[in-house]
């Protein structure tokens, strides 16, 4: 069914009736929820991942990826039997009216973004793009990309222009990991499209699976602009407070008190200091912005100098240890130190860039004797992850802190918020040495002959 041919009006019934089929390329926390969504409402449904181990897992029945409701929104969508998940893209696109893009797009070790997926789904899947099919990105790209990178190489492997041979336009995923099914129904949708049709049709698609607002922007360079914009903002914002954290640890003053207060006058907006910013987007997405500035000639001072500040928030946590150990009169070398939490974010399974990767490895290279414990850890990462290792990934808490000499806390997972610090210290060594990388206690309940430092607060000896 040619899409972009379709008066806006009969595309509902057209998705119902099995008459237009979506594929998505890409089946990872972002695709996986996408295509379920589409198929949930009845819509015949093809999901392409290039990792067959991935397309077998999907296809058992079992959610690949941790995320609240996804695992009983697969087994229902697989009952109905209008999901098909391959890694023949080919087919799949063949078969298809709409390609929606999910694929990773993080930046090189050079920060240079990486877009060679988009460029692979370009090149495999989007060779077999039909005239009158629809594109729609919702991977995290630049302004730009769509036009410099993208519409280039479809028009090298298939001679259809883009706008007048068929449609593209960008849909940015705004939803945050471990509420991304609940943010997927409610969470506004920014739409842009490379001429006003893409832009129509591709809301017409999107208001049919969703009851969320849907906003339409000027074209897809602005909806990019749009999703990277909300993104430095947290990003550059949490470098200010983690600016100011350092500077009130060594004025005496205390971060947590401070933003409490200042955050009961109506414009301020608190954001808080912690051991480094992880994950998929924040620590990527600013080079993205940084790479289009440049090649116009600006450069993003600002952007760039806050992605600094957040990069060095592991090497500060490793400062506080020091010095919080040699205030006990211990030196690093040996002590034994439990690290609680590993994920880059609390409840979440995902270890994406997490600054606890180099706190580890800093502490390793220092000769600490790590004890690792998160409560997400699984057998399976240790063998992935190359940061981890049997010996040292502990089953418990108790396991991790038993004779600790001091324990970091890098992660604000609710089972460490639970921690009775009366109940911690009968199990460490003296004094107990808490460096606390998200400000998770409150310091009026710290028993006082304890060592504690928070990121940004006052130190208790
Ligand atoms: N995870 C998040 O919190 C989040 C939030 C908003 C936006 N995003 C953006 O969404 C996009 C996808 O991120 P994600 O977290 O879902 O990634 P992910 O790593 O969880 O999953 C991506 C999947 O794409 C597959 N893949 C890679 N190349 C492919 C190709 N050429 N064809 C088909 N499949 C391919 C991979 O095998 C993987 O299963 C990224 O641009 C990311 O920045 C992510």
């Amino acid at each position: 069914m040619p899409i972009m041919n379709l008066p806006k009006e009969k595309i509902p019934k057209k998705l119902k009736n099995g008459e237009i089929k979506v594929a998505v390329f890409g089946l990872g926390r972002i695709g996986l929820p996408t295509a379920l969504l589409f198929a949930e409402k009845g819509v015949i449904v093809y999901g392409v991942d290039t990792q067959k181990s991935i397309v077998e897992l999907i296809k058992a029945g079992n959610a690949h990826i941790d995320e609240p409701s996804l695992a009983e929104l697969l087994k229902k969508v697989l009952e109905n039997n209008n999901f098909f998940i391959t890694s023949d893209s080919r087919d799949a696109m063949n078969k298809s009216d709409v390609a929606i893009i999910c694929v990773p797009t993080p930046v090189k070790a050079d920060k240079v973004p990486d877009y060679s997926n988009i460029i692979q789904v370009c090149n495999m899947g989007l060779r077999y793009l039909k005239r009158d099919d629809l594109i729609i990105v919702e991977s995290t790209i630049s302004p730009g990309t769509i036009e410099n990178v993208m519409i280039p190489l479809i028009e090298t492997n298939t001679g259809l222009k883009a706008g007048k041979d068929y449609g593209i336009a960008c849909c940015p995923e705004r939803a945050n990991p471990g509420q991304i099914i609940t943010n997927f129904r409610s969470t506004p949708r920014i739409i842009g499209g490379y001429t006003k049709k893409s832009t129509e049709i591709t809301t017409a698609l999107y208001q049919y699976i969703t009851d969320a607002e849907i906003i339409q922007v000027s074209n897809d360079r602005t909806a990019c602009a749009v999703k990277l914009t909300e993104n430095i903002f947290r990003d550059v914002n949490i470098a200010l407070f983690n600016e100011l954290a350092i500077l009130y640890e060594k004025l005496g003053l205390d971060i947590i008190e401070i933003i409490e207060a200042a955050s009961t006058k109506w414009n301020f907006q608190p954001h808080y200091p912690g051991a480094g910013v992880g994950g998929p987007c924040l620590p990527a997405n600013p080079y993205y912005l940084i790479q289009e500035a440049i090649k116009v000639g600006f450069v993003p001072y600002l952007i760039r100098m806050a992605r600094e500040i957040n990069d060095r928030m592991p090497q500060h946590i490793i400062e506080l240890t020091l010095e919080a150990l040699n205030q006990a009169e211990k030196s690093v070398k040996n002590a034994k130190i439990a690290i609680l939490g590993v994920t880059y974010k609390p409840n979440v399974h995902d270890f994406q860039l997490s600054p606890a990767i180099s706190i580890i490895q800093i502490l390793t290279q220092l000769k600490a004797k790590l004890s690792i414990y998160d409560p997400l850890i699984r057998q399976e990462d240790i063998s992935q992850l190359n940061f981890l290792q049997e010996s040292n990934c502990m089953q418990s808490l108790e396991m991790a802190v038993k004779d600790s000499d001091c324990i970091i806390i890098i992660t604000a997972h609710d089972e460490f918020k639970r921690i009775k610090l009366e109940n911690l210290k009968k199990m460490t060594a003296t004094p107990l040495i808490i460096v606390d990388g998200r400000n998770i206690f409150n310091l009026k309940e710290i028993p006082t002959d304890i060592i504690y430092i928070g990121v940004g607060r006052k130190k208790l000896m």
